[in-house]
C-alpha cells in the first residue's frame, strides 16, 4: 500500500479473523515501534508483544473497552517507567502515541487491522506479563486481520469538518 493509502485506510478494527500474523510482518510492526522518534530521543518505552490466547483474554479484562484485545492475533503492550512528575508523564504519552501510530500504519500497509485500548487494571497486566514494579502499562495496541472487511481508503472518515479544524496562518 502507498503511505497515503495506509493513512486513509487505517481505522479501529475490533473484530479479527482467527489467523495469526506471519512472524516477518509482526517483526515489521515491532520495528516500526522501535524506529519511532521521541522527545530528546529518550525512548521511554518497552514493548511487550503477546500472542498467547489466554494472556490476550486476560489483557482484554484490564479495561471495560479492551475486550477486543482477547480476540486479537497479537497485542503490543506499551510499557514505560513510572514517571516522577507530570511533565515526564505528558512526554511519555506523547511519545507512546507516536509509537502507536507508527505501528498502526505499518500494520495497515500490510492489510493488518489494529485497535487502541486503554488499560485500567495495572495489577492484572503486571501479573499476566511480569511487568516490574518500576514500570507501568500506558496502553494496548491490538492487531489482527479485519473480520468485517479489508482495509481500504475511507473517503469520508468520521471527523470534524476539515475547515473547522485547520487554521491557516492564524486562528
Ligand atoms: C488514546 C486513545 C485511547 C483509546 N482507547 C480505546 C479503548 O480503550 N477502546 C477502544 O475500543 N477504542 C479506543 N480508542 C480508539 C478510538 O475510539 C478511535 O480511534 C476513534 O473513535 C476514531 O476511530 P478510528 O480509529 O476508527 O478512526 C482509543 C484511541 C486513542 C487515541
Amino acid at each position: 500500500m502507498e503511505t497515503w493509502d495506509a493513512i486513509r485506510a487505517r481505522r479501529n478494527v475490533r473484530a479479527y479473523e482467527d489467523r495469526p500474523i506471519p512472524p516477518e510482518h509482526l517483526e515489521r510492526i515491532l520495528e516500526a515501534a522501535w524506529r519511532t522518534p521521541s522527545s530528546m530521543n529518550e525512548q521511554p518505552w518497552d514493548f511487550v508483544v503477546c500472542t498467547d490466547r489466554e494472556a490476550l483474554r486476560q489483557l482484554g479484562e484490564t479495561w471495560r473497552y479492551a475486550k477486543h484485545v482477547g480476540g486479537s492475533a497479537a497485542t503490543v503492550v506499551l510499557v514505560a517507567p513510572v514517571p516522577g512528575d507530570q511533565d515526564t508523564r505528558d512526554w511519555i504519552f506523547y511519545d507512546m502515541g507516536q509509537a502507536t501510530m507508527q505501528m498502526m500504519l505499518a500494520a495497515a500497509d500490510l492489510g493488518i487491522g489494529s485497535s487502541h485500548a486503554a488499560l485500567e487494571d495495572q495489577a492484572l497486566a503486571r501479573q499476566v506479563l511480569g511487568i516490574p514494579e518500576d514500570r507501568f502499562c500506558v496502553g494496548l495496541v491490538a492487531f489482527g486481520y479485519p473480520a468485517d472487511r479489508p482495509l481500504q481508503p475511507i473517503e469520508r472518515p468520521d471527523r470534524r469538518p476539515l475547515d473547522q479544524v485547520i487554521h491557516r496562518e492564524r486562528w
